[in-house]
Formats: C-alpha cells, sequence, structure tokens
C-alpha cells in the first residue's frame, strides 16, 4: 500500500542483500520510522516488543528470523534452536508456527551449505504469496460489499465496523480485513468505517486509522464501548475483522473485545465477518475456546498509553491508580456460532468444519 504515495510493503530486504527491514509499529502514528533487523535475536524483539504484530506479519519476520539465524551458523541444532526461539515469542498467533513449520520443512533436509541461500529465497516467496493470498481475500470480501452497497441510496455508505488492525500493517500488504475495503474504495463504491480504538495498545486508533488515511478512506475512530449503540441505530452493515488463529470447526480468536462486538452483531441481525489466509487456520483444533492459548501481556500495557501532549512532545502517561493490580488478556474466541462467514483466499466459507475442509481438504487431513 502507498506512505505518501509510495508503495510499501511492511517488511523487505535491505539493499545491503541479507538485512531484514521493518517498519517501526511502536510508535504509530507521531513517529514513522523502519528499523533493520541483523540478527535472528533481532527479529524475535521485534515480534515480542510489536514491532511488528498481525499474525501473517509475526510469521513473515519468523521466516526472515531464520534466514538470518541460517546465515550465522547452519547447523541442525542451530535451525532447531531458532526455530525454538522464534516460535516463543508470542502464543497465540498460529501464522508463527505454520511459516516456522514451512521453512524448517524446505531447510531441514538441505545440505547446511545451501540453507542459509534457501532460507531468503523461502522467505521471500512466503512473503509474496501472503499478498497474493490477502489480494484474493480482498476480491471475495469485495463482493460482500457490492452486495451491501446495491441495497443502499445513492450517496448512502457501506459501514463496516473493524476491530484491532487486519490492515497492510498486519500482513505484508493489503491487509485481511482491510482487503475488501480497499478494493471497494479503489473501485469508486461509497464506503465508511467505523474503527474501534482497540485498547489496550490502540492498534486501531493508531495503526487502522492512519492506514486507511493513507488511502482516503472514509472513517471515525469510536471508542471500543460505542459499536454496540451504533448497531442499534442501524449506523453499521457488517462487521469485519480479522483473526489470529481459527480453528477447524470456525471458532475465531482476535484481538480482545471482538467476541462482544459478535455478540453485538448478533443482537442485531448484522452480519459478522472474519477475513484470514488459511495459514491461520489452525487444523489440529477444534475448540477455540479450551485449547487456544491466550497470551497475557504485561498490564503496562493497561496502566500506561503512547500519546502526543499538547507541546508536541510523545509521551508515556499513567491512567490507573499506582497500586491498582492490572491484567491483559490479549485475545479472546468468539464462538463459530456467532460467526456469518470466513472470507479466505479460496472464497467464503460458513464457520464450521465440514466448509473448511472442503475449501482446504489437503490441510484438513490434520484435524484431530
Ligand atoms: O496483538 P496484535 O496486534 O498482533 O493482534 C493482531 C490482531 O488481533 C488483529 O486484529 C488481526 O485481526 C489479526 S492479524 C490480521
Amino acid at each position: 500500500m502507498k506512505v505518501n504515495g509510495k508503495s510499501m510493503r511492511t517488511i523487505w530486504l535491505s539493499d545491503d542483500g541479507w538485512s531484514v527491514e521493518i517498519i517501526d509499529q511502536t510508535i504509530f502514528p507521531f513517529c514513522f520510522e523502519t528499523v533493520r533487523l541483523q540478527t535472528m535475536e533481532d527479529c524475535a524483539r521485534a515480534i515480542s516488543d510489536m514491532l511488528v504484530r498481525g499474525a501473517p506479519l509475526i510469521g513473515a519476520t519468523a521466516a526472515y528470523g531464520l534466514a538470518l539465524a541460517m546465515r550465522k551458523n547452519d547447523t541442525d541444532a542451530a535451525l532447531v534452536d531458532a526455530s525454538e526461539t522464534l516460535h516463543a515469542t508470542r502464543p497465540t498467533a498460529i501464522n508463527l508456527k505454520w511459516a516456522l513449520d514451512r521453512m524448517r520443512a524446505v531447510l531441514a533436509p538441505l545440505p547446511s551449505i545451501s540453507r542459509a541461500k534457501t532460507a531468503y529465497a523461502e522467505a521471500a516467496r512466503l512473503c509474496d504469496q501472503d499478498v497474493a493470498v490477502n489480494s484474493a481475500i480482498g476480491d471475495h470480501g469485495l463482493a460482500l460489499i457490492k452486495a451491501i452497497a446495491k441495497t443502499k441510496a445513492i450517496g448512502e455508505p457501506v459501514n463496516i465496523l473493524t476491530h484491532c488492525n487486519a490492515g497492510w500493517l498486519a500482513t505484508v500488504d493489503w491487509g485481511t480485513a482491510t482487503a475488501p475495503i480497499y478494493k471497494a474504495h479503489d473501485l469508486g463504491l461509497n464506503v465508511h468505517v467505523w474503527v474501534d480504538e482497540t485498547r489496550p495498545r490502540n492498534q486501531g486508533n493508531s495503526l487502522t486509522a492512519w492506514e486507511l488515511g493513507q488511502h482516503g478512506v472514509p472513517h471515525h475512530v469510536i471508542v471500543d464501548n460505542a459499536g454496540g449503540h451504533l448497531m442499534q441505530h442501524g449506523l453499521v452493515d457488517m462487521v469485519l475483522t480479522g483473526t489470529d488463529r481459527t480453528t477447524a470447526n470456525g471458532d475465531v480468536c482476535n484481538k480482545i473485545g471482538t467476541y462482544l462486538k459478535a455478540l453485538a452483531a448478533r443482537d442485531n441481525d448484522i452480519p459478522f465477518f472474519v477475513a484470514l489466509p488459511s495459514s491461520t487456520i489452525d487444523f489440529t483444533l477444534l475448540d477455540g475456546l479450551r485449547q487456544i492459548p491466550i497470551e497475557e501481556r504485561d498490564g503496562k500495557e493497561v496502566s500506561h498509553v503512547l500519546g502526543r501532549a499538547e507541546d508536541g512532545s510523545v509521551r508515556t502517561v499513567q491512567l490507573t491508580p499506582d497500586d491498582s493490580p492490572l491484567a491483559n488478556p490479549a485475545f479472546d474466541v468468539t464462538p463459530a456460532r456467532l460467526v456469518t462467514g470466513l472470507i479466505t483466499e479460496r472464497g467464503i466459507a460458513k464457520a464450521d468444519k465440514q466448509a473448511l475442509a472442503a475449501l482446504f481438504p489437503e490441510r484438513a487431513v490434520q484435524a484431530v
């Protein structure tokens, strides 16, 4: 997508041909800075400290992390160690494991001398595929937006509510939930996005709003609690989110707060769609609520917030009393029964085991 008119991806190989560059997402929307990752450990830190985040981009960064690891030490032991270190960075997004498994399956059988070169090529291929897959998700989701647009009076927008950032910043390009929105906007359809701020880390405020603004997509940022009210007043036509892991039966794990949006959508008869590449489907699980590990992050994300003061300085300020205990579950699970459909690169599936297996038969064989 474009930043100040210039096309960019979220991760790319440096001009030196071996180090990897990313955009630091921890300082958005106040600063735009790129960071050069030179070691596997740099990649692991970038993932755990959320310089990069979003399930697909976490996977892509881990893939390059393995390439950097192989450049330094291409032994079997180093391959296993690097995979384990990268895998431990964030527990919920399954694309991380998917990307590491894919890289290891390619690299492990090779003589060590050829591993580094192949790892870079495979990481680049994984990134290119992410872009193509998200574009295909965009095409399938676009059909849904077009259908709603047909029901609208002239000048009336299609109102889409989204949570967190499932935009191009969460992927290599296009985004998952935003891909249909960008395609609709580019076609001249009248789309408007309600952007949940998404406490505690404010991915909606700082990332989704920023990228929609860069692309010229009309939107309003709302507090997380506003969605239900807007739905009750007919101001939401569709909820469209991403996901960090979706089970074989269609339970959707996504940023904390997503479940409440799904409940409100159901109560108001509003379609709740989830956009996802098949790399986000965990075909080994059938019960999202009990089986998906939910990342518990530092309470400081709840008690403190980054913002720009009136004097222009960017500061972190405290919100809560000094001694208040803090809890910070980062994700929740929306049961499949609340999900209207899953928008994948192969089309839109019902959120159930049969429909997902029919769309991805080669992956569904892993199901337990
Ligand atoms: O903790 P994050 O920022 O990595 O979480 C990402 C999300 O939950 C996104 O909303 C997204 O839906 C999943 S990635 C496309």
